[in-house]
Formats: C-alpha cells, structure tokens, sequence
C-alpha cells in the first residue's frame, strides 16, 4: 500500500465503553437509579436476565484497567459518565462522590498519558426524570440535562479535550421508542419523532453551553452511522436508497451539522401527523450550534429495494425474521402501517457480504464509503469513537484467548480507514469498541468486543479477572507503528 498516507501524527488510537457497561456499583457512594437499572429487571428483555449491577465491575477496578491500557500504549480512551451519579435525582444536589470517582479516573488516564475522551449520555438517563417529566418526551429533561453538564464542564473542562453528547440518538430512540428493545419500552412513532426533537434542543443547549465554558475544547455527537446501499441499478432501487439515507442518516446528521432538518423526511412526518412540533425559537437553537466533530459508530450499513410489501404487510412480514438488536434489520409487522418509512423502502440482506454471528454485515469498504460521504456531506473532522466486533470469545486451558476473527476483522476496517485518511478525509481518531470485555445491553456477556478478557459470564461473576487476548498484542503493535503496519 505505498500510495497510501500514513496516519497522522497526533492520530488517537483508542478503544471505547459506557458507563452502565462496564462499572457496576449500581448504588455505590449515592449514585440514583437510571432507567437501564430498571428496565434490565423486566422479565424477558436481556439475554438470560443480565444486567449491570455488576457489570465487569470497572467502578472498583479501573486502576487496572487504565494500567492495562498504558501497557498496550492507548492514546485515549472513550468512556460515559453515569449522569445520575453526578445528580442522583437527575435535576437536583450534585453528588460530590460521582464526580469524585469520574476525576480519579480522569487522573489516572492523563498520568499513563491516556487522553480522555468523555461521554455525557450513553443512554443511562436518572430514572427520575422519566418518572417525573417523561424522561426525553419532555422539554423540562432540557435544563435538568444542562444542569448536569455544566457540572462536568465546570470540574472537567481543563482536563478532558474531547467531549461527545449524544451516544448514537438514532439507536436509542427507534430501540426505546419504537422497538420497545430499550426504555422507555415504548412503541409510538409520534412520540418517538417528539423526544428525538428534545434529544436534539439537548444536544445544541449542550454544545452551546460547552463553547462558553471550555473554548479550548471539542465537542460532537456520535451517531450509529451505516451507508446506504441500493440491491442493484434499478433506479426504483437507487431512489430507495436515497429514502433510507434520508430516514436514517440525513434525518440526523442534518439537525446536529447544518442546524435543520431534511424538508423530504419532515413531509413524510407531517403527512401522517407524527412530526415533531418545532417552534422558531427551536430552529434558531438548532443553527446556532456548532459541534466541532462529527463522531462516527461504524458497525455495519443496510441494503434496501423498492417496498414491494406495501400493500401485503400482514402476509409477508410475519414470516420475516428480525434481529432483536438492531434496529436496522427490524420490521416487526405492526409497525408496518404506522412507519413512515415503510413506502420508501424495504431492507434485504446485502448478496455479498457475510455476517458475524449475530446476522451484523461485516463491511469494510462501507466503513471507507462512511467516513468519505459523512465528510463530504458535512464538512466537519471525523472521530470514529465505536466500531469493532462482537463474538463467542473462547478462554483456552492455557488462559490465552486467541480472537484471531477479530484481529482480522479489525485490521481490514483499520485499511479501509487509512483508505479514508488518503481519500482525504479528516479525522481525529479511532475508538475500538470495547477496551475489556463488557456487558452487551442485550446479549448479556457471551457477545464481546474487548481487547481484554474479562472472567465473567451470565451465570456469575466468578473472579473478573482481565486477561489480554491475543488482539490486545495486535492493537499494541499497531499503535506502536502508528499504522504503518496496516
Ligand atoms: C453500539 C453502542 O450501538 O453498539 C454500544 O453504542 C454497544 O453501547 C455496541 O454495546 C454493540 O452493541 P451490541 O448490541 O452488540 O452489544
């Protein structure tokens, strides 16, 4: 590959987590109950029951972890803050204990040269709050929700560069608003569309608030980004491709990067009376914030044709089957005749790509198609702060654990990114999710992603020991090389 550019200098080589996945201490030291506390008690709704009470308990344990991270020469490290334990009843007193623990963390990782990288919400939201207002439905989560940023603002703006608001606002609100796969376990288009709208008012309030408080620093969303495929030239196919970037990109990344919606999605909205109401004031907001990168999730993309179900929704999708965790693939039968979408096009499965084992598209190339079109599209640097693979990961007797799949995996989607970087595509960094093995919000512990085994499964929490996979040799070696080796 000699044509290809090196990796920039400064490039930050991470690995990623969120707060309710890996800490545990569900209670510890004053912390509230957040709404992924409660709805992991609902019978039925994780694999095997799991939840993060424990969790691979990264609350008592990160001084280990971080070590773990200074000896495979991590440049920084991209993990959530658990909003209630900032402000246990989500609008309230601030817990000087919450914010006690996120600063020795913070410590810890800026003495092993460690830069952090710090996300407000990764969908924890106080339980409180969802009682209270109606959690995102509501404009009073708004002020609640700056309140709890400027205390991070205010303690951890001179340390933390790196901000992210929002943890992929297109999975959290189709999962918990439409898929009933996540709290608020509801299914309701409208009020699905009217809390992604707050979510958004959110977002810019926070944005704004950051500039003021922490010029030096950087902040963006990031989004569960996939391209958007048509199954061949037909253009009946091509335009559905459109629709479905339009529905699930656009819709989006046009509020967060130029401050306004997509006129064609929002017709579609109107037209069956589930648009958000969005005032003047609402828009002047939008366009007044600025996010300083875009933040980019990169799993997989989706692959769609001409509806051809429209008129046989009862027939023909009863028999499909859907992926109870990803709301790309998902089309459950009574959400056909409500979804807006649903004329513009229907999903299929790619021909040429083979899929891990939980049915996600393993796409490489569709990583470089992302990263070119976000920036093309928007303009702003990219941080890709998640993308990697879940899998079976298997201890051997020897206590090695050889993930070469992984490997593999990793280091076409680490080609296709240097692709990018000579395409000319700006970016900040790389975030591999996850650093240590960590709770799956619905797959419990047998899907993982870490670099670091962690000695846990669904039945109990045995000893929790951190083992480096052979994958953990393989990101140390690449990040020794700056990717010169990729
Ligand atoms: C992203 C989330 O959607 O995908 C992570 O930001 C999540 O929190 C990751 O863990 C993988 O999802 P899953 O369902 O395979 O655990």
């Amino acid at each position: 590959h000699t044509k290809l550019d090196s990796f920039p200098n400064e490039f930050l080589w991470g690995a990623a987590s969120a707060a309710y996945q890996v800490e545990g201490g569900y209670d510890a030291d004053g912390k509230g109950p957040s709404i992924w506390d409660g709805f992991t008690k609902i019978p039925g709704k994780t694999y095997l029951g799991t939840n993060g009470d424990v969790a691979v308990d990264h609350y008592n344990r990160y001084k280990e972890d971080v070590s773990l991270m200074a000896e495979m020469g991590l440049k920084a490290y991209r993990f959530s803050v658990a909003w209630s334990r900032i402000i246990p009843d989500g609008e309230g007193e601030v817990n000087e204990k919450g914010l006690q623990f996120y600063d020795n963390l913070v410590e810890e990782l800026i003495t092993h040269n460690v830069e952090p990288v710090l996300t407000l919400y990764h969908w924890d939201l106080p339980q409180t709050l969802q009682d209270k207002y109606g959690g995102w439905e509501s404009r009073e989560t708004i002020p609640a929700f700056k309140k709890y940023c400027r205390a991070l603002f205010e303690r951890f703006g001179k340390k933390v560069k790196y901000w992210v608001t929002f943890n992929e606002q297109n999975v959290f609100t189709a999962m918990g608003y439409r898929w009933q796969s996540h709290p608020p376990n509801v299914s309701d288009l409208k009020r699905m569309y009217q809390a992604n709208h707050v979510i958004n008012l959110a977002n810019a309030e926070a944005i704004n608030l950051f500039h003021e408080l922490v010029p030096q620093g950087q902040i963006g969303p990031s989004f569960g980004y996939g391209p958007s495929y048509p199954l061949n030239a037909r253009p009946e196919n091509v335009l559905a491709a459109e629709n479905n970037d339009a529905f699930n990109n656009q819709w989006w990344l046009d509020v967060y990067c130029k401050g306004e919606y997509p006129v064609f999605v929002m017709k579609q909205l109107e037209k069956l009376g589930i648009a958000p109401e969005v005032t003047e004031e609402d828009q002047k907001l939008l366009l007044s914030a600025k996010p300083n990168f875009m933040g980019i999730n990169y799993y997989h993309g989706g692959t769609v044709r001409e509806n051809r179900l429209e008129n046989t929704v009862e027939t023909d999708v009863e028999t499909k089957e859907f992926s109870a965790t990803d709301p790309y693939l998902m089309q459950p039968k009574n959400e056909q005749a409500q979804s807006p979408e649903v004329p513009m096009f229907e999903s299929v499965s790619n021909p040429y790509l083979e899929t891990t084992e939980w049915g996600w598209e393993i796409d490489p190339v569709g990583f470089r198609l992302a990263l070119r079109r976000v920036y093309a599209q928007y303009g702003l640097p990219i941080f890709v702060t998640e993308n990697g693979l879940g899998a079976i990961d298997v201890l051997e007797e020897d206590g090695t654990i050889q993930d070469n799949v992984r490997i593999e995996y990793l280091e076409k989607h680490l080609l296709e990114m240097k692709k990018a970087i000579s395409d000319g595509v700006e970016m900040i960094g790389y975030c591999a999710w996850s650093f240590t093995d960590l709770l799956s919000w619905l797959n419990g512990y047998k899907k993982r992603y870490g670099f670091v085994y962690v000695n846990r499964d669904e039945h109990g929490e045995k000893d929790l020991k951190r083992l480096k996979k052979e994958s953990f040799y393989w990101y140390q070696h690449v990040i020794q090389q700056n990717g010169e080796n990729i």
